[in-house]
């Protein structure tokens, strides 16, 4: 089944590592978004599997347990397998061929260039990232996105600020490929490749679109520090998981961090620098906002109360998303028959770019290949 009224729209791509259990940071920070996305574009979303190979080789144990968890957090926060496709990166092993295709035609220096590759090089010590597969990871993603492709259609991954350089990256290699496996006629074929572009722009001919270059779909996220007001992250230890129970959620509020310059009960403090207000914004009504901010600011309430009254809030929007985890956790045969949609699904989207990559980049060998059997 194909998700319907689906035809002309856009298409929507985004994956996440399989991390383990999803917190309130990763609902506000993503998820949120992809469930607003289903009702206008084609949605794909993938678990990336494959990603999580390039830091944790070593131990790959975890992944497909991984794999189902995550798509069970998914379900749980609204993602709906009738409105979008949902699926398992290696499900789908169209990606590992496009992934090798696109490596034939992009730059070290390109994957050398990615502010992410070099960071985590140097911020990540108990791993050796000195791997082919570690410095690949953004052409990896590269072909994930550029597999949904439909020439003629917008093509979007939605990403915050500090994904745009990968998304710039991708629509480079794009370019690269479509160029260098062109169909031309031997003058063309043995110019350069700026050479053949601007040979081509002269004539007033376009370069075909055998993959479709990206858009980013720039999304604006709301705060969501972690309880200590540092980034949230399971290994801070500062998170709220999408299945906590109200006593750890009362306990971890309670000593969450606020205004430091709110140190006694009679300082006045400013909410606009405090994580429980932050929080406050996502959890709770405008009456209590309102409460909060000014009881906040004129020292007529106290962090206690206004704490505990965030976490009453935290609770009730909690409460439907643990409900609806707790049933999926229930049928982990559903969770995966679901991806097994998705994934066949994804494969029929990805064959039909292939068809255009492989026809692209060894025509005789594509129609030899992949011609119908018998
Ligand atoms: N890098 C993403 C993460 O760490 C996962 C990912 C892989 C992805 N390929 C992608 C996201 C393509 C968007 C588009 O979670
Ligand atoms: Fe933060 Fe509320 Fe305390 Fe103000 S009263 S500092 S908003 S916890």
């Amino acid at each position: 089944m194909v998700p319907s009224g689906s035809a002309g729209k856009g298409r929507v791509l985004s994956g996440m590592r399989p991390t383990g259990r999803l917190h309130i940071g990763h609902f506000f920070g993503a998820l949120q978004n992809w469930v607003r996305l289903q009702d206008e574009y084609e949605c794909f979303y993938f678990v990336a599997d494959w990603h999580a190979l390039t830091t944790d080789y070593a131990d790959s144990s975890q992944v497909a347990a991984n794999c189902i968890e995550i798509a069970t957090d998914w379900l749980a926060c609204g993602l709906d397998p009738a409105r979008c496709t949902m699926f398992v990166q290696s499900w789908v092993p169209e990606h590992a061929e496009l992934h090798l295709l696109l490596s034939m035609v992009t730059p070290l220096g390109w994957l050398e260039r990615v502010p992410t590759y070099k960071e985590q090089l140097e911020n990540i010590r108990d791993k050796d990232l000195h791997t082919y597969g570690f410095l690949g990871y953004p052409l990896l993603q590269t072909a994930d996105i550029v597999m949904y492709g439909v020439p003629g259609r917008a093509l979007f991954v939605p990403v915050g600020e500090d994904q745009v350089p990968h998304v710039e990256m991708s629509r480079e290699v794009v370019r690269r490929f479509n160029i260098s496996f062109a169909p031309y006629e031997e003058e063309l074929r043995q110019l350069s490749l700026e050479a053949r572009v601007s040979r081509l722009a002269n004539e007033g001919k376009s370069v075909p679109q055998t993959l479709v270059e990206p858009d980013v779909l720039l999304t604006r996220t709301p705060r969501i520090p972690g309880t200590d007001g540092r980034k949230m992250s399971k290994s801070y230890n500062n998170a709220i998981s999408l299945t906590e129970d109200d006593d750890p959620i009362r306990a971890k509020t309670r000593v969450m961090m606020t205004d430091p310059a709110r140190k006694r009960r009679a300082d006045p403090g400013n909410p606009d620098v405090c994580p429980v207000f932050d929080w406050h914004n996502l959890f709770s009504s405008a009456e209590t906002l309102a409460w909060a901010r000014d009881g906040c600011r004129t020292a007529a309430i106290g962090c206690i109360e206004c704490k505990a009254a965030m976490a009453d809030n935290l609770i009730r929007w909690i409460a439907p998303v643990r409900e609806r985890r707790k049933e999926y956790e229930a049928q982990p045969a559903r969770v995966r028959q679901i991806l097994e949609e998705g994934a066949s699904r994804a494969r029929a989207a990805a064959g039909q770019t292939m068809a255009r990559v492989r026809a692209a980049v060894i025509p005789q060998a594509a129609s030899r290949l992949h011609a119908p059997q018998g």
